[in-house]
């Protein structure tokens, strides 16, 4: 498209206090992918790509020359088109803060507050608060939590992000939990001592030590911008490039024109609805207008009829006009309002909500968008306006159907909106049910309305609106009609719901699945909006009409989670303990303050070298079929594409013995690598990629755990262990009892994608890696074998990881094999950093799991004999499936001393992505199946659920299945305790009393032991090696094999080096992990990477010390110093290397013994937890967590790992899911689909206490490996919402010997609940149809 016989203006804004003028702007790119690669600013991650996660945040402010205001808001770049910035002032973390310059209270405190472990979140939140705080200079604790709504951690579990902007609020919080009248807060109170006499300490960081606050070291807004607002008003604006240009007219006269003349040209405001559709080829717009200037579509005005809020208004100045303006109003007028308050409360991030506008909310009519079924059901009018003149129409259902008598017509735009008030006789109320409570698309919403004759029952007028169901919001007219006439009773809600089930349905395979929960929530709806009403008749004619009974007024109100709170104690060091000995203190992560201004390097930040290409992938669209050909002439034919890449142009091996790099002659899943388009940028590469063409010949697919046994598809072989007699067992047990457990898989769903730069270096064919990983050396083998070289010749370097959470173990490798022989093959340097939607399309995650369980027990409880079958999921390669099974069969037992027991495992093979290490490697899996069992049988017994653990659980000294010695005292330290410390019995006996008082909302709570085995079972896994130079000024430069995946592994290693240098932590410095520094590391795994790296620190620092033994010795005053000088003088060598062999390990699988892990380590933990049996929907109250983590080496790292381990835990088993189509594609590949806990999923109670005085003799300093424990007790919450479940089923006469499947979300929560609403929903015959989506599990 030309320019419109008009030259380009040039795009004036400023970032960061600097003037950008972009004299080619491109209307197509967005602010992301600029100030990363042009402006070279990398603290502003990528993290999704379509505004779900919050990592790009940046803080836009503009200037509105017409009422001479400023406004800062967040905003997702990834989202922005540029050309929407012109006079806009973009602040990033590099503008909010810097080492170089000056670092930002908002930076130091989250830095501080140990708000950070991989760090690639944390510029995100960063500039999350910074936007909040530009705007409020002492928020409310509600306006920070909610203004993280849309930012993403996958590391920390989000509470010490929340502690450290606690510090900023008007109100200080306190948990009230010492019990003592003090204030945790308080740092000088701290210490207190437990009965054995140790100091307990609690608070890991000091808030004495903050930066105040400072406003005036904020940019100021840019006067020139002022001046250019000015001069512009009446200028219209062009930004074009070859393919599109953007035009933002200054009037609305001139809009009206351009879209007489440009009728298909969209009006792009917030981009948030237009930019998610990006990747579609037909979502290409050469003409796009930009109404952001004109005040006609800015307006507010409160009018005689409600309020008018302008077309271009976003979803936050909406949200704020309300809440200034209903308090102003009479209640009754105000009852639309309240109902789009509540659904903006919840309605995407802080980020969108300041980006979206009304109009492109209304015009874009998304099937589960929230505020359409309120303003179509409150009868809101469109004001809109073309060149033919002005009209109305209402913002009714025909229009959100898009019927073209009542749609706007293509030159027509949308000025504003009138949003009538309301009157005293009508009622309007709006629901919505998502994955999750806050950012979340709506599963179902509705938007409902009743108008009566005045004074009386009898409806007038009835509004019935759905979203979630059809493409669009849906009115169930028909059945309104029917109604009116009718009183608001019983006989008129069955009949209304009856009605509206005939009226909106669903076919059994709609997209989006949850067929028959949905049909549910719109009755479940309905019912609560006719008791709303009741109520609300009460209220109006307290005399005429009753109030609702305790039964019915637990229906009404939706569960929010408050503001959380968290308590965390520790073991303090010794008092005699040297000061500047950092060991057993909470300090900082080493990169903490580097994360937070975002001059932490990630892959991608890498600044782009000479002549490097980007790479994209094609994968397989098939889940098994033959190749039959691969054409790759249309892709060479894109301008910029180099070349592609296929397995041919491998010169060595293409993968491993397991698995191929790229497909060859077989595709085994969707999602399989074929070929690799490289070209000058990620565009043409991508580009490139949708041309290859490739023809498949269709083979079976086995595709669930189902399949795999029919098809006898298995990876390995059983894998079996066997304990006593268990006929025997069977025998003499009281009764037996049968059962199952399904349970899906989870995505790692770390926030910085795979990405890998690979560098090939001038001679001898030597290649530098980049790359995201936690096995380098993986990385360099298959490298090197891809390529046919030696492995000297490959330097791996990871300086950090961005999450991994096993992830990244075996993934990586084949990617940097991808990029290596793309590099190979042009000579030139290759970047591969993943898109979020294929990086969770190519790789598996964790395993699901089937389960099948025959138990036999005495009436007190006891379980004597156990037969377990075990099922995963390995997908369609070895990868760590054997391991994974294997730990399944091991760790079985969890807490418990079964006496006879026969556990079989089997990892099936299918057509699906090959899954592969995650946190708990197993043991997640493992242990809720065993708590499962034992539920099954306190509920058969008809005992107390804890009893029947304690009855089951290890006591002294103890074997496990295959014979491993270990003493439980320490389990029962930690249940007794957290017994104790969460006030379980009494707790427990008042959640009873709220269950019997209220039928609709249940309370749940569970305690749950733990025993986890710590590492791997062979010796070899656990080796380390370090190196440690001592440079001539006396500073230290540590290296080891361990990778900094967020775990804090480098800033433990500094700690060990300053205890046995003796030396400050500040001497002391950690680079890079690198092959060439220490070679043959194994993986950063199995919660043991950071000790078994830290005795190779340690054996490395101690050669040093004794080396220095004889000169110390000589100069016992002398300073760090001279010592080292005078090392040097005397030729001694001031480098060495360090190095553990392991610990020993073994299985033996043929005699069924073995010393199968260095040690064990028990926890216990609590939660409480309150359901809505309507929606599903659940509240997690409060957790307790007591951990056995013997001495710390850094309490703040330890407890982060447990409190982010156990939030990762409350995904797997309360929210994340994973679908997979009938023909084997992931369906859930971002975060708008896939949702992982966000804020709002934490306990409002959140408290985590490490039982003093344990030890454990074989770890360094008496530590524990925390990394993965945590997660398990996430099931505790799983266990917590069953409890609420089965209070539910009791009261309505229901089994109680139920099974629920992982992750227990909203759907089957609700569907649990069965009532009278689930039984009048249609069911659909499984067969009869095909499925949105399969059970793999
Ligand atoms: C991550 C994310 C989370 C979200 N979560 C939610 C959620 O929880 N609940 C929810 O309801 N919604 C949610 N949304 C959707 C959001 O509400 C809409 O995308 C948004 O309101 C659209 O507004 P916009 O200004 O960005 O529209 P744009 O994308 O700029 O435009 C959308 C369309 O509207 C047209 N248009 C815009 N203004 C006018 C006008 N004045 N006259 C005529 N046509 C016009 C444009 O031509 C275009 O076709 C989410 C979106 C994202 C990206
Ligand atoms: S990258 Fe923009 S929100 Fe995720
Ligand atoms: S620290 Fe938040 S994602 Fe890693």
């Amino acid at each position: 498209m030309a320019c419109l016989d008009k030259q380009s203006d040039d795009l004036v804004f400023f970032v960061n206090g600097k003037k950008v003028i972009e004299r080619k702007a491109d209307p197509e790119e967005l602010l992301l992918y600029y100030l990363r690669k042009e402006l070279r600013l990398s603290g502003t991650k990528y993290g999704c790509g379509v505004g779900g996660c919050g990592a790009c945040t940046v803080m836009l402010s503009t200037y509105d020359p017409v009422v001479k205001k400023i406004r800062h808001h967040p905003a997702n770049s990834c989202l922005l088109p540029i050309c929407s910035l012109h006079g806009a002032a973009v602040t990033t973390v590099e503008g909010v803060g810097s080492i170089k310059n000056r670092i930002n209270p908002i930076q130091e405190r989250l830095a501080k507050c140990h708000g950070s472990q991989c760090g690639f979140c944390t510029p995100g939140m960063v500039m999350s608060i910074y936007a909040l705080l530009r705007n409020h200079v002492k928020p409310s604790m509600e306006q920070i939590i909610s203004a993280l709504d849309g930012n993403l951690c996958r590391c920390t579990g989000y509470r010490p992000i929340i502690d450290s902007y606690a510090s900023f609020a008007k109100e200080q919080t306190c948990c009230q939990l010492r019990g003592t009248g003090q204030c945790c807060l308080d740092q000088e109170e701290l210490g207190c001592s437990s009965s054995a006499g140790v100091r307990i300490r609690s608070g890991l960081c000091n808030p004495a030590e903050f930066l105040p606050v400072d406003p005036t070291q904020e940019f100021i807004f840019p006067p020139e911008l002022m001046r250019m607002a000015q001069e512009q008003q009446g200028k219209t604006l062009i930004f074009c490039s070859k393919r599109t240009t953007w035009i933002s007219p200054s009037s609305l006269k001139e809009l009206l024109e351009l879209k007489a003349k440009y009728p298909k040209a969209p009006l792009v405001v917030g981009n948030t609805s237009l930019g998610l559709n990006k990747n579609d080829c037909d979502a290409y717009h050469p003409i796009v207008l930009h109404p952001l200037r004109i005040p006609e579509m800015q307006v507010v005005s409160i009018t005689d009829d409600g309020i008018v809020i302008g077309a271009t208004c976003c979803l936050a100045q909406l949200r704020d006009i309300l809440i200034e303006t209903i308090p102003k109003l009479p209640e009754e007028k105000t009852k639309i309002y309240q109902a789009l308050l509540q659904q903006l409360r919840t309605l995407a991030g802080e980020q969108i909500r300041s980006m979206a506008s009304l109009g492109g909310h209304v015009v874009s009519r998304g099937s589960a968008w929230d505020l359409n079924p309120i303003l179509c059901a409150g009868k809101s009018v469109l004001n809109l306006a073309s060149d033919g003149g002005k009209r109305q129409i209402f913002l009714d259902d025909q229009f959100l159907a898009g019927h073209k008598h009542a749609d706007i017509e293509p030159k027509e735009v949308i000025v504003s909106v009138l949003i009538p008030y309301s009157t005293k006789d009508e009622f309007i109320s709006a629901f919505k049910q998502a994955e999750r409570q806050k950012n979340a698309f709506s599963i179902v919403n509705s938007g409902l309305r009743v108008l009566f004759s005045p004074g009386t029952d009898t409806i007038v007028d009835l509004s019935i609106l759905y979203g979630g169901i059809g493409s669009t919001t849906l009115s169930a007219r028909k059945s309104c009609e029917k109604l009116i006439g009718r009183q608001w009773n019983d006989q008129m809600l069955s009949e209304a719901c009856k009605l509206v089930l005939e009226e909106i349905s669903l076919p059994p395979s709609a997209s989006g699945g949850k067929v028959e929960y949905r049909r549910t929530l719109l009755v479940s709806f309905l019912f609560r909006f006719y008791l709303e009403v009741l109520h609300g008749l009460h209220q109006m004619y307290p005399f005429r009409y009753s109030e609702l009974s305790q039964d019915k007024m637990s229906a009404l109100g939706v569960l929010q989670s408050g503001v959380p709170q968290g308590v965390q104690l520790y073991q303090d060091v010794d008092p005699g303990q040297s000061p500047q000995d950092p060991v057993g203190r909470p300090i900082m992560h080493q990169s903490g303050i580097k994360h937070a201004t975002g001059e932490a390097v990630f892959i991608d930040d890498i600044r782009p070298v000479d002549r490097e290409l980007s790479l994209a992938v094609v994968t397989s669209i098939k889940a098994h079929a033959k190749i039959k050909s691969i054409d790759i002439s249309e892709a060479l034919q894109v301008p910029g594409v180099i070349n592609v890449v296929t397995a041919k142009d491998v010169p060595g091996k293409n993968g491993n013995d397991e698995e191929e790099a790229f497909a060859k002659d077989k595709v085994i899943c969707v999602g399989q690598i074929i070929c690799a388009v490289v070209a000058e940028t990620l565009t043409q590469a991508k580009h490139g990629a949708k041309k290859v063409k490739i023809v498949y010949e269709d083979l079976q697919p086995v595709l669930t755990i189902k399949d795999a046994i029919e098809h006898n598809s298995y990876i390995t072989e059983e894998r079996k262990l066997e304990k006593g007699d268990i006929e025997k067992g069977f025998k003499s047990a009281d009764k037996i009892i049968e059962g199952e457990l399904h349970m899906g898989g989870q995505e790692h769903f770390y926030l910085e994608t795979n990405s890998v730069l690979v560098i090939p270096r001038m001679e001898d064919k030597e290649m530098d890696v980049y790359v995201s990983t936690q096995h380098a050396t993986d990385v360099q083998k298959l490298v090197a074998s891809a390529l046919n070289l030696q492995s000297n010749k490959i330097m791996c370097h990871t300086k950090r990881v961005g999450g991994a959470f096993g992830g990244k173990i075996t993934k990586p490798s084949f990617f940097a094999v991808i990029a290596a022989v793309a590099a190979n093959k042009t000579g030139r340097p290759v970047r591969f950093a993943l898109e979020r939607n294929m990086d969770m399309l190519i790789t598996g995650g964790r395993h699901p799991f089937f389960g099948k369980y025959k138990v036999g027990f005495m009436k007190d409880g006891r379980i004597i004999a156990a037969d377990f079958q075990c099922y995963i999921n390995g997908g369609c390669t070895k990868d760590e499936s054997e391991l994974v099974i294997e730990y399944i069969v091991l760790k079985v037992d969890n807490a418990y001393n079964i006496p006879n027991l026969r556990v079989r495992g089997h990892a099936c093979k299918t057509n699906l992505p090959s899954n592969t290490a995650f946190r708990g490697f197993g043991f997640p899996q493992a242990g809720l199946f065993v708590e499962t069992c034992i539920v099954a049988v306190a509920t058969k017994t008809g005992l107390p659920h804890e009893k029947v653990r304690e009855k089951n659980m290890y006591r002294g000294v103890n074997r496990t299945a295959f014979k491993e010695e270990f003493d439980a005292e320490n389990l029962w330290k930690c249940w007794k305790e957290c017994l104790d410390k969460s006030d379980y019995h009494s707790r427990n006996a008042k959640v009873e009393e709220f269950n019997r008082k209220n039928y609709w909302k249940k309370k749940g709570i569970a305690i749950i032991p733990m025993k986890f085995s710590v590492g791997f079972n062979a010796t070899y896994f656990h080796q380390a090696g370090a190196l440690v130079h001592i440079y001539l000024d006396g500073s230290v430069l540590v290296t080891h094999g361990g990778i900094e995946l967020g775990q804090g592994i480098h800033t433990k290693m500094l700690q060990i080096a300053s205890r046995e240098l003796k030396i400050p932590l500040s001497y002391i410095h950690f680079c890079e992990t690198s092959s060439t520094t220490v070679p043959n590391g194994k993986y950063t795994a199995g919660s043991v990477g950071t000790e078994i790296n830290a005795r190779a620190v340690q054996d490395a620092c101690q050669i040093l010390w004794k080396r220095l033994d004889p000169i110390r010795r000589k100069n016992p005053k002398g300073k760090w110093e001279d010592w080292i000088s005078e090392a040097h003088k005397k030729s001694i060598s001031l480098s060495a290397t360090g190095y553990f062999k392991g610990y020993v390990t073994n299985m033996d699988w043929e005699t069924k013994k073995g010393h199968a892990f260095p040690y064990f380590l028990y926890g216990a933990a609590c939660s409480e937890v309150e359901i809505d049996c309507l929606t599903g929907a659940h509240k997690n109250i409060r957790t307790d967590i007591v951990m056995d983590a013997s001495f710390s080496i850094n309490p703040a790292i330890d407890i982060g790992q447990i409190e982010g381990a156990f939030i990762q835990g409350v995904g797997l088993y309360t929210l994340e899911e994973i679908y997979f189509s009938p023909e084997g594609e992931q369906l859930t590949l971002g975060p708008d689909t896939y949702k992982i806990p966000a804020v709002c999923d934490i306990p409002e109670q959140f408290h985590v206490y490490l039982v003093p005085n344990s030890c454990n003799s074989i770890a360094i300093y008496s530590s524990k490996g925390m990394g993965e424990a945590g997660f398990f007790l996430g099931s505790s919450v799983f266990f917590a919402i069953r409890d609420a479940v089965a209070a539910a089923r009791k009261e309505r006469g229901l089994p109680l010997d139920f099974t629920l499947i992982s992750p227990l979300t909203a759907e089957r929560i609700r569907m649990a609940c069965d009532d009278i609403f689930t039984k009048m929903i249609p069911k659909d015959k499984p067969g009869t149809y095909k499925p949105w989506a399969i059970d793999i599990s």
